[in-house]
């Protein structure tokens, strides 16, 4: 790979050791895929930073590059272990939130931005079309990718700091056009009666890495941000085109390519796989990613035409979100806690040490659904439905 005098100066360890250690992992990076050279990015999203899935390690090594190093450009940081910034819903131990507390003094004295959240496109730090990203949650990059028409590779957490400090990335795969040309068609039938988070946790399973171009389904913004987040935890799928819908679909070479057919019986026998009849949950968990306003409207209309504007005592409902919905929707967030909604900022239903708390937990976005359930994370069951059904049938 290419580099500039600087940075072959800051590999030399002209700005110190950690700088350098740094600039070694987009080196390695870059020789491994080819790239010729890195490229400024705009922002980087780091993922990851709850100590549930942080630990020990993760966060003494945080403590140590918070000593040395600095961010160059605007980094945001995907949601804590707890709801750092209240309301206190959150079961967390007086341990748990210490350590908590330690990773995010790190992260901010690098000079992180705390929004604590997976959606950074619904907050003031959404990119434009056409900005290079360094972002490492999966959910923001698929979304990034499709719908903002962003480029940005998904990054692990070491790639992601560095890519913090030096403000750089490796330019391969889908920062250049090859890397994000479609490579599988899928024909959606009847696609009015599919679940978006439905249909991409099915595509993930079949597709792996690949990128699909859809027909026969126009998404809103709501439903693409749900079947991205579920593709890209259900199978590793970075980007997806959607005919008449997003950026990049018209420009698409589909000529040779791989097809298949996707109807609502597919979708229907994987959602049963799911489990939808196991027992009753102790917690109803919305906003998986965090959800938008449009989502949050979406609850309040469900509860007041379901449940009369309010939900049954005893049963937990949780929607999360992050600090910029919850400080431009006054109105919004006192309707759902006045329907017994608990609204929840900086943290999720997956990297909260909830599990032995809610060992039954429902929720209406596959992705959730995948990873609440691993032992890795909560091993809880799970339930999983749309948000009507969750609410007729428990809340
Ligand atoms: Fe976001 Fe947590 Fe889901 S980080 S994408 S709400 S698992």
């Amino acid at each position: 790979m290419e580099l500039s005098r600087e940075d072959e100066a800051i590999l030399k360890g002209e700005k110190g050791p950690r700088h350098a250690e740094l600039m070694r992992i987009l080196v390695s990076l870059g020789d491994l895929n080819d790239a010729s050279r890195l490229i400024p990015v705009w922002s980087v999203q780091l993922s990851g930073i709850s100590f549930k899935t942080m630990g020990i390690p993760g966060t003494e090594f945080l403590e140590d590059a918070a000593h040395e190093v600095r961010f160059a450009v605007p980094t945001t940081v995907n949601p804590a272990g707890y709801d750092v910034g209240g309301p206190g819903v959150v079961p967390a131990s007086a341990e748990f939130k210490e350590k908590q507390q330690r990773i995010i003094r790190s992260l901010l004295t690098m000079g992180a931005i705390s929004t604590f959240s997976c959606t950074p496109y619904t907050t003031e730090y959404s990119p434009p079309p056409g900005a290079h990203l360094a972002w490492a949650e999966s959910s923001a990059v698929i979304y990034s990718n499709s719908v903002i028409g962003a480029f940005s590779n998904r990054e692990g957490a070491p790639s992601a700091l560095a890519s913090a400090v030096l403000g750089k990335t490796p330019e391969y795969g889908l920062h250049l056009p090859a890397g994000r040309r479609a490579e599988v068609v899928v024909n959606v039938r009847n696609g009015r009666e599919i679940r978006f988070s439905s249909l991409g946790a099915y595509l993930g399973k079949k597709l792996g890495s690949r990128i699909p171009y859809l027909r026969g389904v126009h998404p809103v913004a709501d439903e693409m941000k749900a079947m991205g987040a579920a593709m890209s935890a259900w199978g590793s799928v970075p980007m997806f085109h959607v005919e008449n819908v997003t950026h990049e679909a018209s420009v698409q070479e589909l000529a040779g390519l791989e097809s298949m057919e996707v109807g609502p019986e597919d979708i229907q026998a994987f959602e049963k796989s799911l489990g939808l009849n196991a027992e009753s949950p102790s917690l109803i968990a919305i906003g998986c990613p965090h959800a938008t306003k449009g989502e949050l409207e979406h609850l309040a209309k469900v509860i007041r035409e379901r449940r009369d504007g309010k939900l049954k005592d005893g049963l937990q409902v949780w929607a999360c979100t992050n600090r910029r919905i919850i400080q431009d929707n006054p109105d919004l967030v006192r309707y759902l806690e006045g329907a017994g909604v608990k609204v929840i900022q900086d943290t999720c239903m997956v990297v909260a040490p909830i599990g032995a708390d809610y060992p039954v937990i429902a929720v209406n976005s596959a992705k959730a659904a995948f990873y609440a359930s691993k032992k890795s994370f909560s091993g809880q069951k799970v339930l999983y439905a749309t948000t009507e059904e969750l609410i007729d049938r428990w809340a």
